[in-house]
C-alpha cells in the first residue's frame, strides 16, 4: 500500500546551498547540484502527498561567505527548510576534504532528528557525500534511502587518466579511490538509484562492479518552465518580470545586430561552455563549408563570457581562437554573430525565444552530452533543436520528438539537419509544439516528483523497518530515538559473580524494557562478549562499548558505531607506541589475538612503574589515554577513548540525559565512567583502587556485590520512575 504524506530529508552536502541567489560557478561546488536541490526540495513541498521536506547542507561560516549559510535552519516555503549542520569546523571545506567529517555529520543530524521528535519517511543522499549520510541514517533508523550520484568517481578516474594524471596524484588532489568505494557500498545498498539519463545508468554505472545489485530508475531533472516559457506565450502585462524580459529582448537583438547584415533571416543558435568537448568548431565547418545553408539563417554562438581571451584557460583559450579563425577563413563575416556577453537570469531564457519566433534551430554540437539541459530549455520554448547522438540527447528526442540526433564528426550530416528543419514550415511547427509539450509532460519538475513518489511508494518501507535488533524491536536508530534512559554496567565482578543475583537483574531489565536501554562497558574484546550472551536467557545487550571503550556496537546485528571510530582515531600512532613500549622492562604485552585497531594492552605488575611510563611516551610526544586497573592491566588508548567517554559520546548523539544514564563498575577502568553527572553505582566486591572515589557526587557504593549491588543502584536513584 502506497505510503502517504511522506517527511523527506535530502542531503546535498557540498557547496554553497541557500534558498535564493544561488552564487552558481562561484566555486567548483556550487553548481547544477546545488539548483537542482533546491528546485527539487520546493517543488516536493508544493505536492500534497508531502508533508514536510528537509535539505540537509553543510553550516558555514566565513568572512567572504554570506551569513545565510550559517543559518541553522532556513524556511523556503510553509513545508520545506534547509537544515544546515556543523561538521569539521567552520570555515568552506571542498567536497574532495570533507571525507573525514561526514560522520560528524551523520551524528549531528541524528541529534537534530532526536531533537526535533519527527522521524523521516526516507532519506535521500546526493552525490557520493550525500549518498554515505543517507546510507548510515538508514541504518540507524530503519528507514529506506534512496541516491542520485549527479556525477561519479570512476569515469571522472578514467578521464583523468586519459589527461595523462597518475593514480597518485587523483588520490592527493581528489581522493578519488575513497570516492569510488564509498559509491560502491552506497550502489550496493541503497534501495533505489535515480538517474537522470539511461546512459548513465548504463555507461558510468556500469562501472562499478555492484551495478548488479542496484535498483535503477531514469527520472530526468525539471527545468522551470516559467522562466522558460514558450515564444508566444508573454507573461504578465506589465509585471516587473515583464519589463525585465523586454529590456533583455531589446538588448540580445542589437547585439545580434552588430554581427548581422540580415538579421532579419532565421537564426541558428548554439550555447555552451567554450570547452573543446562542446565542439564550436565542428559547427562551424558544418554551417561554414554549406554555402546553401548560409544563405537560409545566421549562426550565433554564445560561448561563455569574455574578456580577454589571452588570459582564459588554456583549453579556453583555444576555443575561442580557433573559433575566430574560421570565422575568417570560411569569411562569415555578416552571418556569424558571436557575442561576448550574455547574462543568464533574462537573456538567455529570451534568446531562445528570439529565434523560435524568426523560425530558427537550436544546435548541440557536442562530442559526448551527458544530459544536454540546454536542449530541454530549447524544448520549452519551442525551439526545434539538432543534437549529438549521445546521452542525454537520445533520451530527449525519444520523449519530445522535436528535433533531429546526428553524428556530429559528419559537417555534411549536421547541416543537412539543420537545413531540413529550417525550410520546412510544416515539419518546424511539428516540432516547435511537440518540444513544448514534452517538457511538460517529462522535464518540468512536476513531472519528475510525480514519476519520484510513484517509485517511492514502492520501497520496502515495513520490511526495513522491521529488522534489526531482538525482541523484534525496530532499528536501533528508533529504538534510541525513543529512549530517554540508559543502564549500562561493567561485565566482570560487576554484572557477573552471583548467578541467583544476575537472573533477578535479568528479569527487571526484560520487565522495563520500554524504560531504559541496556548496555554494557567492558574491558573485554567484541568476540569475549557475544557468546556470554548467547549461552545464557539474560537480556542481550542494544548497545556494546568493548575493549575498554574504544569500539561501540549496536543491537545483535553487531553494527559498529562509525562515528566513534572517527572521532577517536585522531593522532592515534600505535606503532610508535609499541616501539617505545618494547623498550620498557617491567611491561609485557598481552598479544591480543586479533589486535585491537585502537587498544595497546600489558600486564605490569608495578604500580610505581607508571610514572616511567608516561615520561617514555610523553617524550616521544605521543597522545593516548592511559589505563590502569586492579594492579596488572595496563591499557593505552587513543587520547579521545575510554569508557566513560564512550558513554558520553553516546548520550550526546542520541541526546539521553548524562543524569539519566545509570552506570555500574568495580574497578579503575570503570573510574572515568563513574565519575561526573552520571549516575553510578560501585559494587560491594569492588576493588580497593576505587576508595578513592567515596564522597563524590552522584557515585554510590552498595553494601551487595556484584548483581545485587546494582539493583541496590537502582532503587537507591530510584531510576525506573525518574
Ligand atoms: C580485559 C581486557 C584486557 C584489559 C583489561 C583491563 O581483561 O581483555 O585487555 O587490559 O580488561 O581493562
Ligand atoms: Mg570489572
Amino acid at each position: 500500500m502506497p505510503k502517504k504524506n511522506y517527511y523527506i530529508q535530502l542531503f546535498s552536502i557540498h557547496g554553497l546551498v541557500r534558498g535564493s541567489n544561488l552564487e552558481m560557478g562561484r566555486n567548483a561546488d556550487t553548481g547544477g547540484q546545488v539548483k537542482y536541490l533546491v528546485e527539487l526540495a520546493r517543488a516536493l513541498g508544493s505536492l500534497e502527498k508531502v508533508r514536510k521536506v528537509d535539505l540537509f547542507t553543510r553550516r558555514i561560516r566565513g568572512k567572504t561567505f554570506s551569513p545565510d549559510y550559517d543559518q541553522p535552519v532556513e524556511q523556503l516555503s510553509d513545508k520545506v527548510r534547509i537544515v544546515r549542520i556543523q561538521c569539521g569546523g567552520t570555515r568552506y571545506i571542498r567536497k574532495e576534504l570533507l571525507w573525514p567529517h561526514l560522520d560528524e555529520f551523520v551524528d549531528k543530524t541524528l541529534k537534530f532528528i532526536k531533537d526535533s521528535n519527527d522521524l523521516p519517511d526516507f532519506v535521500h543522499g546526493h552525490y557520493a557525500d550525500g549518498g554515505y549520510v543517507a546510507k548510515e541514517l538508514s541504518t540507524f533508523l530503519g528507514v529506506p534511502f534512496v541516491f542520485t550520484g549527479h556525477s561519479l568517481g570512476r569515469p571522472k578516474q578514467q578521464r583523468l587518466g586519459e589527461n595523462g594524471l597518475s593514480e597518485e596524484e587523483m588520490n592527493k588532489q581528489f581522493h578519488i579511490d575513497r570516492r569510488i568505494r564509498v559509491e560502491e557500498e552506497v550502489i550496493a545498498r541503497a534501495n533505489l538509484i535515480v538517474t537522470s539519463t539511461t546512459q548513465e545508468k548504463e555507461k558510468q554505472y556500469g562501472m562499478y562492479s555492484s551495478v548488479a545489485s542496484g535498483t535503477f530508475r531514469v527520472i530526468p531533472p525539471g527545468i522551470d518552465t516559467r522562466r522558460f516559457h514558450p515564444f508566444y506565450e508573454d507573461v504578465f502585462e506589465g509585471s516587473e518580470e515583464q519589463e525585465k524580459i523586454k529590456e533583455a529582448r531589446f538588448f540580445m537583438t542589437k547585439e545580434l545586430e552588430r554581427f548581422l547584415t540580415h538579421p532579419e533571416k532565421p537564426l541558428i543558435l548554439a550555447l555552451s561552455r567554450p570547452d573543446w568537448r562542446k565542439n564550436i568548431s565542428g559547427l562551424v565547418t558544418a554551417y561554414g563549408m554549406d554555402r546553401e545553408l548560409q544563405a537560409i539563417a545566421n549562426l550565433a554562438i554564445f560561448a561563455g563570457i569574455r574578456k580577454d581571451i589571452n588570459k582564459m584557460d588554456d583549453n579556453e583559450r583555444e576555443v575561442l581562437t580557433e573559433l575566430l579563425l574560421s570565422m575568417d577563413r570560411f569569411d562569415l563575416y555578416g552571418k556569424l554573430a558571436i557575442p561576448k556577453r550574455h547574462d543568464f537570469e533574462y537573456e538567455v531564457p529570451e534568446l531562445y525565444r528570439i529565434a523560435a519566433r524568426a523560425g530558427g534551430a537550436f544546435v548541440n554540437p557536442a562530442f559526448t552530452e551527458p544530459f544536454g539541459l540546454t536542449l530541454v530549455e530549447s524544448a520549452a520554448s519551442g525551439l526545434p533543436i539538432v543534437a549529438t547522438d549521445d546521452g542525454g540527447p537520445r533520451d530527449i528526442i525519444k520523449n519530445c520528438k522535436n528535433g533531429l540526433l546526428v553524428d556530429v564528426r559528419q559537417p555534411q550530416e549536421m547541416s543537412a539537419a539543420l537545413k531540413k528543419i529550417l525550410v520546412d514550415a510544416d515539419q518546424w511547427r511539428i516540432y516547435s509544439q511537440n518540444g513544448i509539450r514534452g517538457v511538460k509532460k517529462h522535464y518540468s519538475w512536476e513531472a519528475h516528483c510525480r514519476k519520484y513518489l510513484a517509485e517511492i511508494a514502492k520501497l520496502p518501507f515495513e520490511k526495513i523497518a522491521a529488522t534489526e535488533i531482538p525482541d523484534a524491536a525496530p532499528a536501533i536508530g528508533r529504538r534510541f530515538k525513543s529512549l530517554n534512559k540508559l543502564f549500562i554496567t561493567d561485565i566482570d565482578n560487576t554484572l557477573l559473580g552471583d548467578e541467583e543475583a544476575l537472573e533477578r537483574l535479568g528479569v527487571l531489565i526484560r520487565q522495563n524494557r520500554k524504560k531504559f536501554g541496556f548496555g554494557v562497558a567492558t574491558g573485554r574484546p567484541l568476540e569475549a562478549i557475544v557468546p556470554l550472551f548467547e549461552e545464557s536467557s539474560f537480556p542481550r545487550p542494544e548497545v556494546i562499548i568493548a575493549s575498554v571503550g574504544t569500539e561501540i556496537y549496536y543491537t545483535k546485528e553487531l553494527l559498529p558505531d562509525r562515528g566513534w571510530k572517527t572521532h577517536i582515531a585522531a593522532q592515534w600512532q600505535p606503532e610508535q607506541i609499541k616501539e617505545i613500549l618494547r623498550r620498557l622492562p617491567l611491561l609485557r604485552a598481552q598479544d591480543e589475538d586479533p589486535e585491537r585497531e585502537f587498544k595497546l594492552s600489558y600486564f605490569m605488575e608495578a604500580p610505581e612503574y607508571l610514572a616511567r611510563v608516561h615520561q617514555a611516551l610523553t617524550e616521544n610526544r605521543l597522545r593516548y589515554n592511559l589505563v590502569y586497573s586492579q594492579g596488572r592491566f595496563l591499557d593505552i588508548l587513543p587520547f579521545r577513548a575510554s569508557k566513560g567517554k564512550a558513554i558520553r559520546y553516546l548520550c550526546y548523539k542520541w541526546n539521553i540525559p548524562l543524569g539519566h544514564t545509570l552506570v555500574a563498575g568495580d574497578s579503575d577502568n570503570d573510574a572515568d565512567m563513574l565519575r561526573g553527572e552520571m549516575l553510578a553505582v560501585v559494587v560491594g566486591n569492588h576493588h580497593p583502587e576505587l576508595e578513592k572515589l567515596k564522597g563524590l557526587r552522584h557515585i554510590y557504593f552498595a553494601s551487595g556485590n556484584h548483581a545485587a549491588g546494582i539493583m541496590e543502584g537502582f532503587e537507591h536513584y530510584d531510576f525506573l520512575n525518574l
